[in-house]
């Protein structure tokens, strides 16, 4: 008996746990908002600027943050140092491509979705890197430092600073049929869970 609530309660307990449940695949905005808030890393696209990859395209990964759990702003914030081998592209063209994957997340691996299927949700923002604003400091180093708080330790010597994607367009896979298209009005109005 004792055992089989314990099997009910794992049953409850997984079916309910927040990283098996997604929006629905049609509720795009919702599910650009929800990949954005899930993910706490992505894969930044920069055109390199150093030889001898000089004008080929450069991929490299980043620790990322739109708010902290439960707080997304959809704006992802990352904390640079010019030291940085992208940053350093980024000075050149701050145009980059940002993608983040439920791959990063449980979600993906929980439901045996290889990263390739398009049911292993993802979502390509392509738009410019700035640095956040003195009124949004406060807000960015929350969003970052409470979901990577190693930060607070890294190396004070090296400039580090806030920055933010000023995103232009948002690519959204995920489901059967091809890429999806999110307007910033669409996405700005997703509330946040
Ligand atoms: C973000 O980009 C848009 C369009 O490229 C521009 O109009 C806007 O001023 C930028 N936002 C900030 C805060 O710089």
């Amino acid at each position: 008996m004792w055992s089989g609530e314990f099997a009910l309660l794992l049953l409850v307990l997984t079916s309910f746990g927040g990283s098996s449940s997604i929006p629905p695949h049609d509720e795009v905005a919702q599910m650009a908002r929800y990949i954005v808030h899930a993910c706490d890393w992505g894969s930044v696209a920069t055109i390199s600027t150093h030889p001898p990859l000089k004008g080929r395209p450069f991929s490299n990964t980043f620790s990322v943050s739109d708010g902290p759990l439960g707080k997304g702003s959809g704006n992802p914030y990352l904390y640079l140092t010019p030291l940085e081998i992208s940053v350093q592209d980024m000075q050149t063209n701050p145009e980059i491509s940002l993608a983040m994957s439920l791959a990063a997340t449980d979600y993906c691996r929980k439901k045996k979705f290889d990263p390739q299927s398009p049911l292993c949700c993802r979502v390509i923002l392509s738009g410019r890197i700035m640095k956040v604003n003195k009124a949004e400091i406060d807000f960015a180093k929350e969003a970052l430092f409470s979901r990577h708080p190693a930060m607070s330790d890294w190396p004070s010597d090296h400039g580090w600073y806030f920055a933010k994607l000023n995103i232009t367009n948002i690519l959204v896979l995920d489901y059967f049929g091809g890429i999806k298209t999110v307007t910033l009005k669409e996405y700005y109005s997703v509330k946040p869970e």
